[in-house]
């Protein structure tokens, strides 16, 4: 089965600063893949590396079997692939059905004339990306929000837009960058509960950066471990969980892995 994500000998280096160096490991289809490790341990970077941001200067990257290394970030994103960010980029003015409607308008094709005349197309496509939008508010449990500001929601809430704007691309790949930082429990069960549901009802492929192990140990079907840039560990979370190598990596750093 072709990966739907594979990394293979990857590293960056930043003038003497090795962020990256010789990390290979492969998202399957359909899976939330965490990548764990403690603060700068460049889970950041890779994430940098694979949305195009940053070039590597060592190993390749395949997306579905094909190469995503060199292309740029528009590229990517035309692939398939989707991100939040470690800092909550939403528009915070904006209503939570207006910045869903902002993710989805990147995607939609008409003219300038045809929006400025509002031709039959402009107006179907409105339509239908009302439509699209309603149902990324639902599918992210944000229904009843739909007219609050996105500055006005609970974090969790934010997150989840985060989580809607992102799907509103249609991505095969979601990269996730520590989406349960800050969460209350209920919050970060919420999460849990919309991070199953888009990887078995929709099929997608979750790259998951996360420091709250009670969420991570909960979603993920296979967790890797990077340790100052370097693969410590890539395994089953129940292996992960009593690796030592692992143990005295979080013990040695991570204020917050309990
Ligand atoms: N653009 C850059 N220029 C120079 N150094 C960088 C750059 N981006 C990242 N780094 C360095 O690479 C290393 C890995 O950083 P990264 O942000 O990927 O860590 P992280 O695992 O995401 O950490 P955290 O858990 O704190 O978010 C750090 O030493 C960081 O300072
Ligand atoms: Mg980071």
């Amino acid at each position: 089965m072709t990966a739907t994500l594979h990394v293979e000998r990857l590293g960056i280096r930043f003038g003497g600063l090795v962020a990256l160096e010789d990390v290979s490991f492969s998202v399957a289809p359909g899976s939330i893949h965490a990548v764990i490790g403690p603060n700068g341990a460049g889970k950041t970077t890779l994430i940098n590396l694979i949305t195009g941001l940053y070039r590597p200067t060592s190993g390749r990257m395949l997306l579905d079997g094909a190469p995503l290394s060199g292309l740029a970030s528009h590229r990517i994103a035309a692939r398939g692939v989707a991100r939040s960010f470690q800092n909550t980029e939403l528009f915070t003015e904006l209503t939570a059905r207006e910045n869903v409607l902002a993710g989805l308008h990147r995607h939609l094709h008409y003219g300038l004339a045809e929006t400025v005349l509002r031709l039959p197309r402009w107006r179907h496509a409105e339509r239908e990306a009302a439509a699209q939008a309603e149902a990324l508010l639902a599918r992210v449990g944000l229904a009843d929000q739909a007219e609050v500001a996105a500055g006005d929601l609970a974090l969790g809430q934010q997150r989840r837009l985060e989580l809607a704007r992102a799907l509103a691309t249609g991505p095969r790949l979601l990269l996730l960058d520590e989406p349960a930082a800050g969460l209350r429990a209920a919050e970060a069960e919420d999460l849990v509960r919309v991070l199953r549901d888009l990887r078995d009802t929709l099929g997608l492929a979750i790259l998951l950066v996360d420091h709250v192990m009670r969420v991570v140990m909960q979603v993920s079907d296979r967790i890797t471990v990077l340790h100052h840039g370097r693969l410590l560990a890539d395994d089953l979370p129940e292996a992960i969980r009593r690796n030592p190598q692992v143990i005295a990596a979080y013990l040695g750093g991570a204020p917050h892995a309990a």
